[in-house]
């Protein structure tokens, strides 16, 4: 409906144009064309669109809005383009002008769709000079090495994906990038420990299994609070490190390896690519964010640490804060590794990225740190004009009793147990219901859809509520066969694929035919899915595309369950059946930029 909501627009602003030439020349004189307020109407029953733009040219007019509204009318009228368009508009209200596409237009939008596999989401506009669209970024999921990689990560890891396929579906090339932090003063601390309790594991590290890396990092971090020599020993570490002794950078590799095994587990099972481009790989950029700085003249030394003084963050003594960049020891810190990456992504290639876009998917508890690194990387000059910096928040995961998620004995869950639980009561569902339903399944057919359904129930849980609140945790009602949830959305595909089944091929060779009002209502849902793909692209809301799916999932409910399809005679059984493939292909497509796979029984 994108296509043509804009051929719509434009020959609305072209009758205001007409009707109101000298306001038309004052608009477009200061900048600003005048602009038919097209929006989707606010009820079915007053047509598909309603444009409002003759209410703000009653001042500048002096005219009563309805008179505007009526000589646009006018104009309209005498449009031929329009009238292939539209039905007869109507003036509502004050001044509104209701607007009707015409069933033809509807059905021959239809009919484009059911041939394109791209369901109609334009691919995203080519360069000027036909060069390749330069890549967005997109840096998720981001775990810790030997910390836990926790249920945060994980909404960070299911959201980043979804945006990636999203912007990838729209034809940009996307960089997947980890940001893994492999990097920083607890590695002394980590590798003192390792030296002492597995030194073997620097000779062979293929031999040696840390085991449980977290429970590792533990150990290390309760030695290197209570005891005084190891602390000292860890520092000797850090600097050794940090200066590139072969052995200390040995004991860092084999650490990473084995927490990268574990994060490499979960994405596999999630089906998530990530490439890894852990905080060590900026290294060799922190000096020159710091010269950069300092050349650009925003560099402060303060109380020995080098500091940039924010605009427009002040402290609790009104005076500025600052956002350190180096540390009064000489060392670096989370902030300048962010700052050298953003230098670094959009650094034309080779030296960099050439990224346009750049996208970060973490907990809002990281919002003042992406705040204040984007201000300071703006105003030293390394983004470029156009060039997009967004911080992606999100809340945090909450058990049942709105606290913090945690185990029945406390602990923070592991992911690992989390994705067992989901798909373990996944299955738990569907042997009760193959035995209500009286039909007996095979192991294999059994463990892929309790696979499927688990692992789908927790990212929709997490995608489709609006990623800035903080969501309530529940395998209950994620796993619910009704409501907003993956079961329901899976169902329809398979209620549809059903369908498919028993109706054979739609016979295409006669044209699609519609009368009923369920009908009108499905069509005019599945041709919105354009206008939704290009919102989430715009606002990186991943909540949207699941409205727009659950809604469709209604609405065809809606229809199928009122409107006979099998038993129909044609032409009508035909154009039902082909509106049942649309829509079972819409929700596999959008269900897909979710990330989440479908199935043809259940
Ligand atoms: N490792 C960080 C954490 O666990 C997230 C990193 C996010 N990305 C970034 N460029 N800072 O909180």
């Amino acid at each position: 409906m994108l296509r043509l909501a804009l051929t719509l627009e434009a020959r609305l602003r072209a009758a205001m144009e007409r009707a109101f030439p000298e306001a038309a020349n004052e608009a477009a004189a200061a900048g600003r064309p005048l602009d038919p307020q097209l929006a989707p109407a606010s009820k079915p029953e007053f047509g598909d669109f309603q444009a409002n733009g003759a209410l703000p040219l009653a001042r500048p007019l002096a005219q009563p809005p309805r008179r505007i509204a009526e000589a646009i009318l006018a104009e309209l009228h005498a449009d031929p383009e329009f009238a292939e368009l539209c039905l007869d508009p109507q003036i509502a209200g004050p001044g509104f002008i209701n607007l009707t596409i015409r069933p033809e237009r509807l059905i021959s939008e239809v009919a484009a769709r059911l041939a394109d596999p791209r369901l109609g989401v334009p691919p995203a506009a080519a360069t000027a000079d036909g060069a390749a669209p330069p890549p967005v970024i997109v840096d998720f999921s981001s775990p810790n090495i030997a910390k836990e990689m926790h249920v945060g990560h994980l909404r960070s890891t299911i959201i980043g994906d979804s945006l990636a396929r999203v912007l990838e579906f729209r034809g940009h090339p996307v960089l997947r990038l980890n940001h893994v932090g492999d990097w920083g003063t607890q590695f002394g601390m980590l590798i003192t420990h390792l030296k002492q309790v597995a030194p073997e594991a620097l000779e062979h590290p293929d031999a040696v299994d840390l085991g449980d890396l977290v429970a590792f990092y533990r150990q290390a971090k309760q030695r290197f609070d209570a005891d005084e020599a190891f602390q000292a020993a860890s520092r000797e570490e850090v600097v050794r490190l940090q200066a590139g002794d072969p052995l200390s950078l040995q004991a860092w590799a084999l650490l990473c390896d084995q927490s990268r095994r574990e994060f490499q587990t979960i994405y596999d099972r999630l089906d998530i690519r990530l490439e890894e481009r852990g905080e060590s790989f900026y290294n060799p950029y922190l000096q020159a964010v710091v010269d950069d700085l300092r050349r650009a003249g925003l560099l402060v030394i303060d109380a020995g640490a080098g500091c940039v003084f924010l605009e427009g963050v002040s402290g609790k003594d009104g005076n500025p804060l600052p956002l350190i960049v180096q540390k009064s020891d000489g060392g670096f810190n989370y902030a300048t590794t962010d700052l050298a990456a953003i230098r670094y992504r959009f650094a034309a290639a080779p030296e960099g990225d050439g990224a346009r876009r750049v996208i970060y998917v973490t907990d809002a508890g990281q919002a003042s740190h992406f705040a204040a690194v984007f201000q300071v990387a703006r105003r030293a000059g390394w983004v470029p004009e156009g060039g997009r910096l967004e911080h992606v928040p999100f809340g945090l995961v909450q058990g049942d009793d709105g606290k913090k998620l945690k185990t029945r004995s406390g602990d923070t869950v592991r992911l690992r147990d989390l994705l067992d639980e989901a798909v373990e009561r996944a299955e738990a569902d569907l042997r009760r219901r193959l035995a209500e339903e009286g039909r007996s399944e095979d192991e294999a057919f059994i463990s892929h859809v309790a696979t499927t359904v688990g692992l789908a129930a927790v990212k929709y849980a997490d995608l489709s509520t609006n990623r800035i609140t903080n969501y309530q945790f529940s395998f209950d009602r994620m796993l619910a066969l009704s409501g907003n949830t993956a079961p329901y959305l899976l169902y329809a595909v398979v209620r549809i694929a059903g369908i498919a089944r028993k109706g054979g091929e739609p016979s295409t060779a006669g044209s699609l035919v519609f009368t009923e009002p369920q009908e009108w209502a499905l069509v005019r849902e599945l041709l919105r899915l354009d206008a939704v793909i290009m919102e989430v692209e715009e606002e990186l809301l991943p909540n949207r595309l699941c409205s727009y799916l659950f809604e469709l999932s209604q609405v065809f409910n809606r229809f199928y369950d009122q409107v006979p399809v099998l038993k129909a005679p044609e032409p009508a059984r035909s154009s039902r059946l082909a509106l049942c493939r649309l829509t079972a292909d819409t929700l596999k497509l959008g269900l897909g930029l979710l990330g989440i796979p479908t199935l043809e029984r259940m």
